[in-house]
């Protein structure tokens, strides 16, 4: 009696156990699907892909996650920078070739797929990603990534992470970007990027981050940005841009970087831009600039970096900047300002080099006498 108690005991248990444990393993498709993924990619140094062998992609594969209920694989997380375990670790960075496989687009619950800082990783970006409707997060930055951003990008609907930057990637945005009703961070910077921004780009009501520097994009800075109430930094550096700079970025509820510089815009600056309190970097060096800089900073300017070298600015250094809370770096080289500096904070930790090459500034820390 006892001893079937026993045996009765223990095979409840061992069930209990069996089920504790059972996540379901992997579905042979999605399996199949990784493989092929795997294959068009080649990675020597790490051994990234060493784990994954056997029946059940979803326990113990490197880099690969899954939804524990269906056995469906949800996420594909791979990163070549030193902050990755692994990559940390063996102290060399990551270095991986080849291309992404359009067999991804078979891991239809994939809502994470990250291969990023990789170097080499090259080829187009698969356009049948935009079927995969749960995707999340697509973060490729820092391969060699070529070919067009696939036209139909705004059918993934819960987009919240975009992140294309340090790749080859040209052609334009595609206007569909638009409809990414969710997404957060936006980043195409340091590619080959043409044409302009798309004009409803403010119907990105999530945005909080958009970089798109270091392209070839030109146009004008689209009206329906000021709608993007959650945007904080904006980075249009480094591009082919022109127009004036919107008056209204200087309202914006929360933006608290700009990065104008190394453009054509034109004009003069508006005077919220200076004024604006929440305003901490702004860089409009290198573009066709001019009138007066706006005298109009006052107690709560807080600027940990003004930079507007190299434009056309005429008339004198604002004297109101003595009344700011903080200004870091200041950069008013190479235009047109004459007349003295002025003396006090925070003029007294600026370097002559903040003010050289104007038309007749004079004053300390220029050599100049006035
Ligand atoms: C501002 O932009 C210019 C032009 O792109 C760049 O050279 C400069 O380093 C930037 N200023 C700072 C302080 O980052």
């Amino acid at each position: 009696m006892a001893l079937r108690h026993l045996l009765l005991l223990l095979i409840q248990l061992s069930i209990l156990t069996v089920h504790s444990s059972s996540a379901a393993s992997c579905t042979p498709s999605d399996r199949s699907a990784l493989l092929s993924f795997h294959s068009a990619l080649s990675e020597q140094i790490h051994g990234v892909f060493s784990s994954w062998t056997g029946p059940d992609c979803c326990s113990g594969w490197y880099g690969v996650s899954c939804d524990p209920t269906l056995g469906r694989v949800t996420g594909i997380s791979l990163r070549g920078e030193t902050e990755d375990p692994l990559i940390a670790a063996s102290g060399r960075p990551g270095l991986m070739s080849g291309r992404l496989s359009p067999d991804l687009c078979r891991l239809d619950r994939l809502s994470t797929l990250t291969v990023a800082d990789w170097k080499q990783v090259s080829g187009p970006i698969p356009p049948c990603i935009t079927s995969l409707s749960d995707l999340q997060i697509l973060d490729l930055v820092g391969n060699q990534i070529s070919g067009q951003i696939p036209s139909s990008i705004g059918n993934l609907r819960r987009l919240t992470v975009l992140n294309l930057a340090d790749n080859q990637i040209s052609g334009p945005i595609p206007p569909s970007i638009v409809n990414l009703a969710g997404l957060m961070h936006l980043n195409f910077g340091n590619n080959r990027i043409t044409g302009e921004i798309p004009t409803a780009f403010g119907n990105l009501k999530m945005l909080s981050r958009a970089l798109l520097g270091k392209n070839q994009i030109s146009g004008q800075i689209p009206g329906s940005v000021s709608k993007l109430a959650r945007l904080a930094d904006l980075d249009l550096s480094s591009n082919r841009m022109s127009g004036q700079v919107p008056g209204y970025l200087g309202q914006m509820p929360v933006l608290s970087s700009l990065y104008l510089d190394n453009n054509g815009f034109s004009g003069r600056i508006p005077d919220s831009l200076m004024k604006s309190p929440g305003l901490n970097i702004l860089n409009l060096s290198t573009n066709g600039l001019d009138g007066p800089i706006p005298d109009v900073f006052g107690p709560r300017t807080y600027f940990t970096l003004l930079d507007l070298s190299n434009n056309k600015f005429n008339g004198a250094v604002p004297r109101t900047l003595t009344s700011a809370a903080y200004v870091g770096h200041l950069d008013l080289s190479r235009n047109h300002l004459c007349g003295q500096i002025p003396a006090g904070t925070p003029f007294d930790h600026f370097e002559a080099s903040s003010f050289e090459s104007n038309d007749c500034l004079c004053g300390w820390p220029l050599p100049t006498k006035c």
